[in-house]
């Protein structure tokens, strides 16, 4: 079975849901750790209470971006992962960090990336007027949520949407889709190809096709 360390910075709720699907025999991992890097990331609580490792590196306590990366991959690494998982992990890696976990580094963003990377993603939707919104799950690449597509999910922005309404009526599909794009990594599905990845065993079209989701 494939070992996965989880990565987050507070609440993590996407955690749980691959926390939920492991217990529900739907997902077949280990998951060996889950690491922050604030102490007060309520997510690790859950973790704690599921009965998983749990570790936490302030970055405050480091000089900078680099010194904090290398003792987070150094602690990572104690737990011999085939992936690691960004669960809502708020913080901009350095390239070194990136390359040593080339293609075992899967990242969630809520949008419907090359659209709207970086914070504050619903409130900019609901700027910009678009009717499509939606979440995706890539691998990581040195450049800030960028990075091959594995799975995405669409919802409709509805008139009277807020904010909080939005973000809810997304988080549903993160939940839905990461566990999804794990166990397709966990299976040894995912293939890369470039920009592309494919799924092997589903439809033979980029696996970002599979799941837009209206509702
Ligand atoms: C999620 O919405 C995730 O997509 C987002 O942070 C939230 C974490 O929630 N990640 C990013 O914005 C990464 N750029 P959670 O802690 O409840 O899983």
């Amino acid at each position: 079975m494939k070992n996965i360390v989880i990565l987050i910075s507070g609440r993590g709720s996407n955690m749980e849901a691959m926390i939920a699907a492991r217990d529900a025999g739907q997902l077949p991992v280990n998951i060996a750790a889950v690491i922050a890097n604030r102490p007060d990331a309520k997510g690790l609580e859950t973790a704690a209470a599921a009965g998983i490792a749990t570790r936490c590196l302030d970055h405050k306590a480091f000089a900078g971006r680099e010194a904090f990366d290398t003792a987070l991959a150094a602690c990572i690494d104690e737990f011999a992962p085939d992936l690691v998982v960004l669960a809502g992990f708020m913080r901009i890696l350095t390239p070194d960090f990136v390359r040593h976990y080339e293609g075992r580094l899967l990242n969630i963003h809520p949008s419907l990336l090359p659209a709207f990377p970086g914070l504050h993603t619903h409130q900019r939707a609901l700027d910009e007027g678009v009717r499509v919104h939606g979440c995706t799950v890539h691998f990581v690449t040195a450049e800030l949520d960028h990075g091959p597509v594995v799975i995405q999910a669409a919802v409709p922005v509805l008139d009277d949407d807020t904010e909080d309404s939005l973000s809810a009526r997304i988080l549903k599909q993160e939940h839905r889709i990461y566990p999804q794009a794990v166990r397709w990594f966990a299976e040894g599905r995912l293939q890369l190809d470039g920009m592309k990845v494919r799924v092997q065993g589903e439809q033979a079209e980029p696996a970002a096709l599979i799941s837009p989701v209206l509702g």
